[in-house]
């Protein structure tokens, strides 16, 4: 049987440890279906259809599916019927975060596991929010987040502070 995981995120926007996850993923598990969340409590900067472009770029579509989804990770996972959820683990700062998660989503459904990787030393402080807020000053994200997103960002930015 084939072997497939879950990982979920918000991916906005793909970043290089969001890569580097699902690169190392592949190596543990046949699939791996990236679940972009549909968040209605955040403003996203990057509509569904760019964030799923991002990874459709950086990966072929034989082992890696996107796909979104909206409500409970642990329906979502029971639905698509795979019991592991992967997840990235960096600094101490996300232990907690994702300890309380793990948890929950046992609690909610306990067929259901959660993996965590380290991130790799190089990505240790990459967040989304963070390639955002040094974007949106004109710092460069170079080698933090695939080419592609780095353009993108720069187009974002330049489109809004000439808006403003
Ligand atoms: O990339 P992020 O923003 O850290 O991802 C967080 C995400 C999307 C995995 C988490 O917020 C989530 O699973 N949301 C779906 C709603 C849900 O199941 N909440 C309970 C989790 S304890």
């Amino acid at each position: 049987m084939a072997r497939t995981a879950i990982y979920p995120g918000s991916f906005d926007p793909l970043t290089n440890g969001h890569v580097s996850i699902i690169e190392r993923g592949l190596r543990v598990f046949d699939r791996v279906i990236v679940a972009i969340a549909i968040n209605i409590r955040k403003e996203p900067l990057f509509s569904i259809e760019e964030r799923s472009e991002f990874i459709r770029r950086e990966f072929g579509k034989e082992r890696v599916e996107i796909d979104t989804f909206e409500g409970l990770l642990v329906d979502y996972a029971a639905e698509r019927g795979v019991s592991v959820i992967l997840r990235g683990l960096r600094a101490v700062s996300d232990f907690e975060y994702e300890l309380q998660m793990a948890n929950m989503n046992r609690k909610l459904d306990d067929t259901i596991d959660t993996v965590f990787m380290m991130t790799e030393e190089r990505d240790f402080y990459v967040s989304s929010s963070l390639v955002k807020e040094v974007a949106s000053f004109g710092g460069k994200v170079e080698g933090i987040v695939p080419a592609f997103v780095e353009q993108r960002l720069v187009e974002k930015f330049s489109d809004t502070n000439q808006e403003e």
